[in-house]
């Protein structure tokens, strides 16, 4: 089969399509004929090799999240050939015609959802879903702040913040038009990155926000913590932006009475999957009723997958990027 691999050399790191091995079944597993893929930023970064997570060794297949049809089903499975479903490998390997998943890292797809939105589904909204209620403890009539409020996680957040009755909902993004995006989506104000403190605090009466997600990193992690009222939890995520978070003393988290948490999708899919099932609880019974909808801002073919990289990289995409995969794969 073919897949989108990355390699590192003498002239350093390039990615391609090229001839791998099927993915063989086992039988707890099933084999999924890929339809699309989606692209997420942490892709991006494992492709580069800067991700702040586990960068997997040389040469691997790229990406996480796919939506197809079962092709083969072991006999633990619980799925039979031809099922729709969609998921989430821990490991990158959903950039290909082909993909082997453990069952557990599966869902039907549901029929009012299309496989380009249901690839996207699951970095995005389990990812939110988990960062904001699970770990942030979001219930209805608190106040958030979403930062990269356009991108795929953040549009995701958004929309589940308006679904679970949160109060007040503020938002970061890096240019007007993303900010208009992230509006749309359901921010209530929004700002840039280095205005949102006056943004939430006047839209608080200086008393703070009660949940941040955030993960752009540096001076935008270190002000967010400046920012929560009291008993109010900062959920980091990610550093989008390359920079750690540099100022943090911990002494302010008992000086404020905040929090400062931390969550990894991947990680937990792998290792502990009990953990997420309030949120896909929560979630599949949003995603029916038509409340939640992936945001798909670009989908390109497996061809032009360079062209949704740059896109990423140069931060033109409101919501995420997908592969569609149905008109085939460069040879
Ligand atoms: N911990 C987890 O389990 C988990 C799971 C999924 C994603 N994440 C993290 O969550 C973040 C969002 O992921 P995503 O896939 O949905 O990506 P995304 O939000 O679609 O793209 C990243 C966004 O970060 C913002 N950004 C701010 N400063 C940036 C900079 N210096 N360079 C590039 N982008 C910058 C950009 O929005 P503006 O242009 O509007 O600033 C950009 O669109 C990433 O950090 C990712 O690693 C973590």
């Amino acid at each position: 089969m073919r897949a989108y691999v990355v390699r590192h050399d003498d002239h350093g790191r390039s990615s391609r399509w090229e001839e791998v091995p099927d993915p063989s079944p086992s039988a707890e597993g099933v084999i999924v004929r890929v339809r699309a893929a989606a692209l997420a930023w942490s892709d991006v970064l494992q492709m580069e090799g800067t991700y702040a997570g586990a960068v997997p060794d040389t040469p691997f297949v790229c990406g996480h999240e796919f939506a197809g049809e079962v092709v083969a089903a072991g006999s633990e499975a619980g799925y039979a050939l031809g099922d729709r479903v969609f998921g989430f490998l821990p490991s990158p390997a959903a950039f290909a015609e082909y993909v082997a998943a453990p069952a557990r890292c599966v869902r039907r797809t549901p029929d009012e959802l299309a496989d380009t939105d249901a690839a996207a589904f699951t970095t995005s909204f389990l990812t939110a879903d988990a960062a904001m209620v699970t770990v942030g403890g979001l219930t209805p009539g608190r106040s958030l702040l979403v930062h990269a409020a356009a991108g795929g996680v953040g549009r995701s957040a958004l929309q589940l913040a308006r679904a679970y009755g949160t109060e007040l909902i503020l938002a970061t993004a890096g240019s007007p038009s993303r900010r208009t995006a992230a509006e749309a989506s359901g921010a209530m104000a929004t700002a840039d990155y280095d205005d949102f403190p006056d943004l939430v605090l006047e839209h608080t009466r200086g008393r703070g926000v009660d949940v941040v997600l955030e993960s752009v990193g540096g001076d935008v992690f270190d002000l967010s913590a400046r920012v929560l009222a009291p008993l109010g939890r900062l959920v980091t995520i990610g550093a989008s932006s390359g920079t750690p978070p540099r100022r943090l003393k911990l002494p302010l988290l008992w000086q404020r009475s905040i929090s400062v948490c931390g969550i990894h999708i991947a990680r937990l899919l792998g290792d502990h999957p009990e953990v997420l099932q309030p949120s896909w609880k929560r979630l599949l019974s949003l995603l029916p009723a038509g409340r939640i909808r992936p945001e798909v801002g670009l989908t390109v073919s497996p061809a032009d997958l360079a062209q949704g990289i740059e896109a990423l990289r140069g931060r033109t995409v409101d919501g995420r990027v997908v592969i569609d995969f149905t008109g085939g794969v460069p040879v």
